[in-house]
């Protein structure tokens, strides 16, 4: 019984393994990308954030939602250091929200959310994008590295932006675009970003590559906006216990002493 498990779980693990070789070896190819938020003390780079959004706002906000965002969050605490005024002006300029009360639309404000975007060649909503991609998979499709370099979304988004290949062909009708960061190498998103495509109010040149890096922080952000005050309470917390283990490591030595040395002492 317990060979024929044995054998079992080597089978299934060798199967699972070889499944994970052939699938490592597709030719997505993932950039990494030393991003300021990464590690335990790593944060968000304010000026990059501004940026990306940015580059949001002119280029993929034409056919991406970020459903799960609210103007608010662009000036409240841990958000893009925006004013509310500069929030309040861009909402009302550019977005206009169905309102049941009013049976009519009217310009969005901060308390509104940004609108999903739907229809025929629209994307996906973008707000958890870079949570729901990984960019790491390795080694061997075990997602070992992850531990240390982190799931990789926002390096899938830099590499699926800057990886056209500029290959392009129609199946049944539709356009797909050669691109080898995207499972399966094409993918039905034209290629979006070309250098100087926009201007950046910080003077940045705005390269395709600094505009991917940019939107890819910027999405990270819209995914974990929390990212700052969850390692900051992630670290009072090791303090704590640190702080806790070497008190409970005195008390024990202390309350132990008597009987340890003291039996010594008696032989
Ligand atoms: C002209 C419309 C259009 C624009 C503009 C556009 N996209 Fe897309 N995007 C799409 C479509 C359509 C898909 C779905 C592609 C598919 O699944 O074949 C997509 C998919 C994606 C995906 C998901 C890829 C995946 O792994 O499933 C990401 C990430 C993305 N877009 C990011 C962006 C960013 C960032 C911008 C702005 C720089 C942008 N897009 C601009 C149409 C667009």
């Amino acid at each position: 019984m317990i060979k024929k498990l044995t054998l079992t779980a080597i089978t299934a693990l060798s199967l699972s393994l070889s499944g994970a070789f052939a699938a490592g070896d597709g030719e997505a190819h993932i950039e990494d990308i030393a991003f300021s938020f990464e590690g335990p003390f790593g944060t968000y780079d304010i000026e990059q954030l501004q940026r990306g959004f940015k580059v949001y706002s002119e280029v993929c906000r034409a056919c991406h939602g970020l459903k799960f965002v609210a103007f608010r969050a662009l000036y409240e605490p841990g958000g893009l250091n925006y004013s509310e005024d500069e929030v309040r002006a861009y909402a009302a300029e550019n977005y206009e929200v169905f309102d049941a009360e009013l049976d009519d639309f009217r310009p969005s404000i901060p308390s509104d959310y940004f609108p999903a975007v739907t229809g025929l060649g629209m994307g996906p909503d973008l707000s958890l994008m870079a949570k729901a991609r990984a960019g790491f998979h390795g080694p061997a499709g075990t997602g070992l590295s992850q531990l240390v370099n982190g799931i990789g979304g926002p390096e899938y988004i830099y590499s699926f932006l800057t990886g056209f290949t500029g290959e392009e062909r129609e199946v049944a009708g539709q356009f797909l675009y050669g691109n080898t960061a995207f499972d399966g190498g094409w993918v039905s998103m034209p290629p979006q970003l070309s250098d100087d495509l926009i201007e950046y109010d910080d003077g940045t040149p705005a390269t395709e590559e600094q505009m991917a890096e940019d939107v890819a922080a910027f999405l990270m952000w819209t995914a974990e906006p929390k990212m700052m005050a969850r390692k900051q309470a992630g670290f009072v917390g090791v303090i704590i216990l640190a702080v806790l283990a070497s008190l409970l490591y005195l008390t024990n030595k202390k309350l132990w002493a008597p009987h340890k040395y003291g039996k010594e002492l008696d032989l």
